[in-house]
């Protein structure tokens, strides 16, 4: 592998801020300095650009199986699209189906993915049938695969939910062997309720998504998993976080001195659920679970972002195309559940975020990439440039200017949430461990450039 020289941009971690030269030796980061007298393979001027640790994405669905149909971008597809908008590495699920085991999973996730993924990924463990022979996997799941974080669904019943029971089992299981639960966090039983009782009453429009899925189905629901995870003193941390009730939970375990992770992701920060009342099916791009929240709730997380109460902002990127969307025609319960979003998130939370007065700079880096990389164990690794990091930076031009577009964007689905999006902030070149994979639009890496990411047991003082 070669060099690289990146000269005259302005390093931004989640911390830090100043112009400086970055010299690339293979995959990882050299030298940082001043004005450095270096001769390296290939120079790259980044005047007037920020130099921003590669994106990561620690919420995606790629190719995933569900509700009858699977989500539209592959590995191959959606990482790069996430290469395009600076984000250089996911965390996606391997999904246990039940009855079957946490291996059988990590195995098929890495059949899609391994050869495939062109930027770099890691896996999170979904357990969603918590069982005697489930927990003798642990151990070799945390170890072997470098997987330390299990995610559980508290929703989505006979497919993925699991009951307080098994949550509770598997938060105990894993407090002495390294390991982190996730959640999503929606009460199932209450939803499955509102959704028969709208389908009883005739109520099929998307708009009745949101109607079935109020906000405090996700706060009990949250409430109740971080006081089991405080009887266990498992760590945890929440995924996809709409809303002022949820955050509340959040505040309250925090004054008993309890940590809880909170995760929110890009759709929850700049749409609300005006989205699910427009005219015909147009509400269907924005059917996931939880929904999109009001206005207020946008205003508590980017709070709860400056609170530092957030650690992540992700996608949840879970893409169907319209015609997949389109199985809920008749009964929005059949719409199947997810956005897309990987490519836009960083360019929008720059945008909407830095642009817009919203988070500094270093707030953008750690939302953006130093906070997942810190609790899921690939810091510092990645989410941060400094020297022995991998290489994954972004040259990212604060000034230039473009418009989101289903026509223009590179995720394979043929809508975008945010179509017709003014975005002021651009990636321009995208680094993954010292190989220029993006370039002014250009993709100069291809299928199976991305690695897998083993990580270390859990550590609750990272
Ligand atoms: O609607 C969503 N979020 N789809 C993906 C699965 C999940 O709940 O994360
Ligand atoms: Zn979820
Ligand atoms: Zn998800």
């Amino acid at each position: 592998m070669g060099s690289l020289l990146i000269k005259n941009g302005t390093v931004v971690t989640a911390t830090d801020k100043y112009r400086a030269d970055v010299y690339v030796e293979g995959e990882t980061v050299a030298i940082i300095g001043a004005q450095l007298e270096v001769s390296a393979d290939r120079e790259i001027d980044a005047s007037d650009c920020y130099l921003f640790p590669g994106g990561i994405d620690a919420h995606t669905h790629m190719e995933l199986p569900f509700m009858g149909t699977h989500a539209s971008d592959t590995f191959a597809s959606g990482t790069l699209a996430g290469l395009h908008g600076g984000t250089t590495t996911i965390i996606d699920f391997a999904i246990q189906t039940q009855g079957e085991s946490l291996e059988a999973a990590i195995r098929e996730w890495h059949k899609k993915a391994d050869g495939h993924a062109v930027g770099d990924y890691a896996f999170h463990c979904a357990v969603t049938d918590f069982n005697d022979s489930t927990r003798q996997e642990l151990v070799h799941v945390i170890n072997e695969h470098g997987i330390n974080s299990f995610k559980v669904f508290m929703a989505y019943k006979g497919a993925l939910m699991v009951d307080d029971r098994q949550m509770y089992e598997l938060m105990q299981a894993l407090v002495s062997l390294g390991g982190i639960v996730t959640a999503h966090t929606e009460n199932g039983d209450m939803i499955d309720s509102n959704i028969q009782k709208n389908l009883q009453a005739g109520n099929t429009a998307p708009k009745y998504h949101v109607l079935s899925r109020p906000a405090l189905c996700e706060a009990e629901a949250a409430g109740r998993a971080i006081d089991i995870a405080y009887q266990t003193g498992c760590a945890f941390y929440i995924v996809h976080t709409t809303c002022e009730e949820t955050l509340a939970r959040v505040r309250a375990a925090m004054s008993r001195n309890q940590k809880v992770h909170v995760e929110t992701c890009i759709q929850y920060l700049l749409l609300d659920d005006s989205y699910y009342f427009k005219a015909g099916f147009e509400g269907a791009k924005v059917v996931m679970s939880p929904p999109l929240r009001k206005k207020k709730d946008q205003d508590a997380l980017w709070a709860a972002i400056n609170q530092n109460l957030v650690q992540h902002v992700a996608t949840d990127h879970c893409p169907f195309c319209m015609d997949q969307k389109a199985m809920g025609k008749d009964d929005f319960s059949k719409i199947p559940n997810g956005a897309p979003g990987i490519e836009n998130r960083f360019e929008l939370l720059y945008s909407e975020g830095v642009g817009k007065g919203r988070i500094g700079l270093n707030k953008f880096v750690e939302m953006s990439s130093t906070g997942a990389a810190k609790i899921f164990g690939l810091f510092p690794r990645k989410g941060t440039i400094a020297v022995g990091s991998d290489a994954d930076i972004v040259i990212f031009d604060p000034q230039a200017k473009h418009t989101i577009s289903a026509e223009t964007h590179h995720m394979n689905v043929d809508y975008n949430a945010y179509e017709g999006w003014q975005v002021r902030g651009k990636t321009r070149t995208t680094i993954l461990r010292g190989t220029v994979a993006i370039d002014n639009g250009e993709a100069l890496v291809g299928e199976g450039f991305g690695k897998y990411l083993k990580r270390p047991p859990f550590n609750p003082l990272h």
